[in-house]
């Protein structure tokens, strides 16, 4: 499924506001600059932005208000998948159709742009009340949220149970925790911080919590799916890395067939979660659609 025009305009729009966040390649000391650049620019889905601003327009709030926080919470999940991808972790030699950050740069400096793309996101959610339109009381609560989802009842907790169960019996609770932490709480955080920054009343945050959870299970879900069934090229990273690795995945604990069936039962119940906003949810609603028919 191709995403419409209104998604297009949001990565545009996007692309273009992380340009200007981003130190230039120039910035002292290049390298480093060059790296986190590398990593971002390299051609991601914009898939968490995507989420945050289609949350924000949902809840009836200005787009742009909430783009600088879009554009942080990219660079966090562009420096996931730098650590992701180290060989202390996942070793993988392909991200974004190119050589991963530390085939590049070596680990030192992959490691480095993690940390530097990390906290410069910090700096852009808290750094830009004037131009954000929210107020300075929202944009702190948007930014704790973020940092718990981030950190170690987060994603860090999630990637660390994700190592620590390579090589273990399947065991469906701890699969659940290792998706729901590594990469469901960041997608809710998205959601949750877009429509937040829209001025989103509080049954309606709550419904699209909903939204964010569900989703964010389904996402990793197809990632699993994907690792499995991709196209390599199309998904610019190396395929078959879980199997290699005896990941917990989806697919090894429930099946393929179970899998595919669990992904688009979970985009079917976020969708249900949005109900209460008409046609103002129709973006979140093709999100959700697109992540369960997604082919890279
Ligand atoms: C990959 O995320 C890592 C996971 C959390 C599964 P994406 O599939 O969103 O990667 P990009 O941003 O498009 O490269
Ligand atoms: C990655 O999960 C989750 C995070 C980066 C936090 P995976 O390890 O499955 O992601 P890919 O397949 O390498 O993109
Ligand atoms: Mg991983
Ligand atoms: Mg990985
Ligand atoms: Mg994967």
């Amino acid at each position: 499924m191709a995403l419409s025009a209104y998604f297009n305009k949001i990565r545009s729009e996007v692309e273009g506001a992380l340009d200007r966040l981003v130190p230039k390649i120039g910035a002292y000391p290049p390298v480093i600059h060059e790296s986190m650049r590398y990593s971002l620019f390299a051609g991601g889905k914009r898939l968490r932005p995507m989420l945050a601003l289609a949350a924000c327009d949902c809840v009836g709030g200005e787009r742009k208000s909430a783009l600088a926080f879009a554009c942080a919470i990219e660079i966090i999940h562009t420096y996931t998948l730098i650590h992701d991808d180290l060989p202390a972790i996942d070793n993988d030699d392909m991200r974004r159709g190119k050589p991963t950050n530390h085939k590049k740069f070596g680990e030192a400096t992959a490691i480095l742009a993690g940390d530097g793309l990390l906290t410069l996101a910090f700096e852009i959610m808290t750094g830009s009340p004037q131009a954000d339109g929210a107020s300075a009381q929202t944009l702190l609560e948007v930014t704790a949220q973020t940092a718990r989802a981030a950190g170690s009842t987060g994603t860090v907790g999630g990637q660390v149970a994700d190592i620590a169960s390579e090589g273990c019996e399947p065991d469906g609770a701890l699969l659940e925790y290792i998706h729901s932490h590594k990469t469901g709480k960041l997608i809710t955080a998205s959601v949750r911080g877009g429509a937040m920054i829209g001025g989103a009343q509080d049954d309606q945050l709550r419904a699209l919590t909903d939204y964010g959870k569900h989703i964010g299970l389904a996402f990793q879900i197809v990632d699993d799916i994907l690792d499995i069934e991709g196209d390599e090229k199309k998904l610019g990273k190396n395929l078959r890395s879980d199997i290699k690795k005896e990941k917990m995945t989806y697919p090894s604990v429930a099946g393929m067939e179970e899998s595919k069936k669990r992904a688009v039962e979970l985009s079917g119940i976020a969708v249900e979660s949005l109900e209460m906003f008409g046609s103002s949810a129709r973006h979140l609603k093709d999100l959700a659609m697109y992540i369960t028919t997604r082919t890279f």
